[in-house]
C-alpha cells in the first residue's frame, strides 16, 4: 500500500482527527511565515516585539508592529487549504482544529471550535486585570491604551515566555492524545509546548502526517511527510478521499 492510501484508508476509519496549524498554512493567503527566508523574524526582533518585557519597555512600538500586522490580515483572506480544513470538520465529526496562528483565517473559512494556542491578534485586554478592551485602539492620540483600573491595554496574543492559555492547551493534549490521524501542518514545530502535540498524538498511537513544503524539526517522527503546500495538497487529499470511498 502507498503512503497515500493508507493515510486515505486510515482517514476512512478515523471518528477522531486533528488539524494542527501554524503559519505555513496562511502564507498563500499573503500572511508572511515567521522563520521562512525573509520571514517576519528575519526581519524583525521577537524579544523587542513579542515579549511582555519588549512591550513595557517600548509599547509604541509594539503596538505600531500589531497595527502593521493586523492591516495586513485585515486585507487578507482563507486560502483553499483553510476551507479543506473546515470542509474536514464536516467531514469528521470529530475534527479538531488546532492553531498557533493567531489570524483567525480559519474561522473565516468556517471552521468551528477552533483552539487558539497563542491567543489571537483581533482583540485587546488589560495586561493588569485581563479584563477584554472593546473599544477601538487609537494610536493618533500618542497615548498607550488605558483600562479602567489602571493597566495598559495590550494586544491578545500569547507572547514569548507567557503561558499559554491552560484550557486551551488542555483541550489540544486531549484531543491529540485521542487522535487516530493528527496533521501537523504550516508549522516548522519549533516552539512548545505547540510542538509537542504531534509527538503526544504519535505516543498515542495516532499516524501523524506532516504537510509542508520543507522539512521541520519533527519530520523524522512522522508516519507521513507531504511536501507540497497546504493550498494545494489539501483540496486534493479531500478529491482524493472521496474516489477512495467510492471504489
Ligand atoms: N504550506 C505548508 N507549509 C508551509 C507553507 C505552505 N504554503 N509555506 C511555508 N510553510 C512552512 C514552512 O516550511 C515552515 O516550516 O510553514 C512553517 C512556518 O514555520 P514558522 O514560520 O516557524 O511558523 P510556526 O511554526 O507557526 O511558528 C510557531 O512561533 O513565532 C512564534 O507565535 C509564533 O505561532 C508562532 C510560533
Amino acid at each position: 500500500m502507498n503512503h497515500l492510501s493508507e493515510l486515505l484508508s486510515r482517514l476512512s476509519t478515523a471518528e477522531n482527527i486533528v488539524i494542527f496549524t501554524g503559519a505555513g498554512v496562511s502564507a498563500e493567503s499573503g500572511i508572511a511565515t515567521f522563520r521562512d527566508p525573509g520571514g517576519l523574524w528575519a526581519k524583525f526582533n521577537p524579544a523587542e516585539l513579542a515579549s511582555a518585557d519588549g512591550f513595557m519597555a517600548n509599547p509604541e512600538r509594539v503596538w505600531g508592529w500589531y497595527q502593521y500586522r493586523r492591516n495586513i490580515i485585515d486585507e487578507s483572506s482563507p486560502n483553499a487549504g483553510h476551507f479543506a480544513m473546515a470542509q474536514m470538520q464536516k467531514m469528521w465529526h470529530r475534527a479538531t482544529v488546532i492553531t498557533q496562528n493567531v489570524d483567525r483565517l480559519h474561522q473565516k473559512a468556517g471552521a468551528r471550535g477552533v483552539i487558539e494556542l497563542h491567543g489571537n491578534i483581533i482583540e485587546n485586554h488589560c495586561f493588569e486585570c485581563s479584563e477584554p478592551y472593546l473599544d477601538e485602539i487609537d494610536l493618533s492620540s500618542n497615548k498607550n491604551p488605558q483600562c479602567g483600573c489602571g493597566g495598559m491595554i495590550r494586544p491578545s496574543v500569547v507572547w514569548f515566555g507567557e503561558m499559554l492559555p491552560a484550557l486551551a492547551m488542555k483541550k489540544a493534549e486531549i484531543s491529540a492524545m485521542k487522535s487516530e490521524v493528527f496533521f501537523s501542518i504550516g508549522t516548522s514545530a519549533e516552539v512548545y509546548p505547540a510542538a509537542n502535540l504531534p509527538i503526544l498524538a504519535k505516543e498515542n498511537g495516532a499516524y501523524v502526517v506532516e504537510v509542508n513544503p520543507n522539512e521541520t524539526a519533527i519530520s523524522d517522527y512522522m508516519n507521513l511527510c507531504v511536501r507540497e503546500n497546504s493550498a494545494e495538497f489539501l483540496p486534493k487529499l479531500l478529491i482524493e478521499y472521496k474516489k477512495f470511498l467510492n471504489k
